[in-house]
């Protein structure tokens, strides 16, 4: 042989032996984890639709559509806002020398922005017209001359734990904080505390005891004091409008010196250190805003509370001025709009001044405040298509997942399901089923019937399952299990159960012979086994029985188990349990249940079968609802837990629904996906609770009211 030829051979041995050893990384993955290379999808109702920014109008002009500003840059969604009353050495050293001695000064913001998957709090120096001429051209042609923007904390700070940032606002060179990196402990208590992080040196202490769980931390004009809405020790008890939450005070330096001092109310803001403008539902139906001055030598001896704004409208999340203590921003809902707007009110004249339904009388505002003059007020909505970047709505975000490995992904749309190799997704977006590529091509809708919880079979090419008909109906709803071959040209449809009775929630056995679904066609819902091709004609068995609901069943790839949700325990309570039982009947065992009356639903099995992801409200709610569009299950929360039960993992950290989660084979490339068609932006809803004819339906919705009677007369 020539020696090149040797040197070939070599190389080609050193190949092959480099093949047999394991690289260090994935031996390490193979021993913790073998799921890693698979992705996770899930679903968040309207969330891919916010495309929230932050924009500021002045308060001593009338508001137009020409003086409103875009102070956010149209990146992902950005949103609470807080504008600085001065500003720390360390944000100043980021500004450029010239730029706090002209006459234009910037705006200052502090707000949360969701990107790259995860939650950060940033610091905008945004460089604009002065306010007596704003110059919008400015901010709308961004570019680096007009824009500093500084991450001041994000997971990095949070030791590198993902988690929900909240509610910022600044205490001199401290940034105060709502996050949830820390695990309560305990099922159903919720992860939110407040934290102070130094931003000259990074230090990062909580303020809130542990066990106790603290939202919308606002700090009083002199920096000593933070008010926050909290449960104190008394914890969540599933409220998922108004939190049963009581005003709390502490010292913003170390968090001592806590003490309640409105019992019943949230969303806190000072007008001086006396003085803390907050929201309550009242026993009239109407979310409004109350005034608490409090008075004691050092902390509270005594506080008076007051009713300011009028039933008739609704008015909550309050922000105060420090300039006017008698002028606050609200938000508020009225019978004659459709839509949250920003107004202000003076609470002396009891006059409302609107702010933004003159500029965008069509979009819904959020979450009020004042620069430190009071001369803008700030609010965030969706830029829709005019502003910023527009649509840039997605199919597939990808977010920070706290498991190495596995790509995460919200998915616009629900019941989202894999194909046996990874490379489809089969989805629900209401109305209609759709199958697409994982990288977003080839999007193509199925059918535009109302169907839920998709299934591709394992075997058979293109063979998808559903059921067609209304989600959340009675027993005895029409609801039908179809089989669609989704690779014929013409959708050859197969109804596979028979009659109606609410048949729903197919998983199909790995080896494709058989199906797992829900029926209530013994008056009750428990689970079925039917012939996958026949479907219940070929043969049909009942799995459990019972007076109580059995649901949401997938399938393990193993074959030996069959895991679902029931509230067995609490027939008709609303609490589910997570079970699993082998596909002979045999072996019934709870895998998880989360604290009493807690939710554990839609569990999934990873593609080894070892793990199982679901949605659950094991870490309670992480922010005030009022202050989201609307979210019927606001605590929804995406977990993975070992398939026996043990150590549960939180993955998601939002205040936001997160369900229907579907683990697939395959590691999707950890970036986002956009839409092909753009998009829906701005398609999301205001809590639909907020009724313009709360009397009819306050009674149904009683938390927190049975104390409120007295407090809320005017
Ligand atoms: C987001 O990712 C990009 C690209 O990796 C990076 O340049 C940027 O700094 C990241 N932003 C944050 C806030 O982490
Ligand atoms: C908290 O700070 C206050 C004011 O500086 C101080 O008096 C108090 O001792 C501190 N408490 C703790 C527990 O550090």
């Amino acid at each position: 042989m020539k020696s090149t030829q040797y040197f070939y051979l070599l190389i080609i041995i050193f190949f092959f032996l480099l093949n047999l050893i394991p690289s260090p990384t994935s031996a390490t993955h193979d021993n913790t984890n073998t799921n890693t290379h698979t992705s996770i999808l899930f679903t968040t109702s309207g969330r891919l639709s916010y495309a929230f920014d932050i924009f500021a109008v002045p308060t001593t002009h009338s508001p137009t559509k020409s003086n409103e500003l875009q102070l956010t840059d149209g990146n992902s969604i950005n949103f609470n806002g807080h504008f600085p009353a001065s500003l720390p050495p360390s944000l100043v050293s980021h500004l450029p020398d010239h730029s706090l001695i002209t006459e234009k000064l910037p705006f200052h913001l502090i707000y949360v922005t969701e990107r790259n998957g995860t939650h950060h709090i940033f610091y905008d120096a945004v460089f604009h017209g002065t306010s007596q001429s704003p110059e919008r051209r400015a901010i709308l042609e961004l570019s680096g001359s007009t824009r500093v923007q500084v991450p001041l904390v994000g997971v990095d700070q949070s030791d590198g734990r993902v988690s929900l940032k909240d509610k910022p606002s600044l205490a001199g060179e401290s940034l105060i904080y709502v996050s949830t990196h820390e695990d309560s402990g305990v099922p159903r208590r919720s992860w939110a505390a407040v934290y102070s992080t130094h931003l000259g040196s990074g230090s990062t202490r909580r303020l809130t005891p542990k066990g106790v769980a603290d939202f919308s931390p606002a700090v009083s004009p002199s920096g000593v004091w933070t008010a926050v809405a909290s449960y104190g020790k008394k914890g969540w008890s599933g409220e998922v409008q108004e939190l049963d939450t009581d005003i709390y005070v502490f010292m913003t330096r170390n968090g001592s010196g806590r003490v309640k001092v409105v019992e019943h109310g949230g969303w806190p803001s000072w007008a001086d250190d006396n003085t803390i403008y907050f929201h309550r539902r009242c026993d009239d139906g109407w979310w409004s805003v109350f005034k608490a001055v409090l008075s004691g030598e050092r902390g509270v001896d005594s506080v008076s509370t007051q009713r300011v704004t009028p039933p008739g409208l609704h008015a909550f999340t309050p922000a105060a001025s420090t300039v006017n203590k008698n002028l606050i921003a609200v938000a508020t809902r009225r019978g004659t709009s459709e839509y949250r707007h920003i107004e202000l009110f003076d609470v002396v004249s009891k006059k409302f001044t609107e702010i933004t339904r003159p500029v965008s009388p069509h979009a819904h505002h959020l979450n009020p405040f004042f620069s430190p003059d009071s001369s803008w007020v700030g609010y965030h909505k969706c830029r829709g298509t005019g502003n910023g970047r527009g649509s840039d709505t997605l199919l597939l975000e990808n977010l920070r997942n706290p498991i190495p490995g596995i790509s995460l992904f919200r998915i616009d749309g629900s019941f989202p399901s894999f194909s046996p190799s990874g490379d489809r997704i089969a989805y629900v977006r209401s109305p209609g089923l759709y199958v697409v590529n994982y990288d977003g091509s080839g999007l193509r809708q199925i059918s535009s019937r109302s169907a839920f919880s998709t299934a591709w079979d394992p075997k058979r090419k293109g063979v998808i399952y559903t059921s067609f008909g209304p989600i959340f109906a009675s027993e005895r709803t029409e609801v039908d299990i179809m089989s669609i071959n989704v690779d014929d040209k013409d959708l050859s449809y197969k109804q596979l159960t028979i009659g109606g009775q609410n048949n729903a929630f197919p998983s199909p056995s790995p080896d494709g012979k058989w199906i797992v679904f829900r029926s209530g066609r013994s008056g009750h819902k428990n689970l079925y086994i039917m012939d996958a091709l026949e479907g219940e004609a070929g043969g049909l068995r009942q799995l459990t029985e019972g007076p109580w609901t059995d649901t949401m069943c997938n399938w393990s790839p193993d074959g030996e188990w069959i895991a679902f949700a029931s509230d067995r325990e609490n027939p008709g309570s609303g609490s589910f349990e997570m079970y699993k039982i082998h596909p002979n009947g045999m072996g019934l065992r709870k895998v998880i249940q989360s604290g009493t009356g807690g939710r554990t639903n839609h569990p999934y099995f990873s593609p080894d079968g070892k793990y199982i992801v679901f949605t659950s409200d094991y870490a309670a709610v992480s922010a005030e609802p009022i202050s989201n569009p609307h979210h019927y299950q606001p605590y929804g929360d995406i977990f993975v837990i070992k398939s026996d039960g043990s150590e549960i993992r939180r993955l998601t950290h939002n205040s936001y629904e997160d369900g229907t989660p579907a683990w697939g084979p395959t590691f999707i490339k950890p970036v986002d996906v956009e839409l092909p068609n753009g998009g829906h932006p701005c398609s999301f809803e205001d809590c639909h609770w907020l009724s313009v004819r709360p009397n009819v339906s306050v009674m149904d919705a009683s938390f927190g009211l049975g104390s409120a009677k007295i407090e809320c007369a005017q």
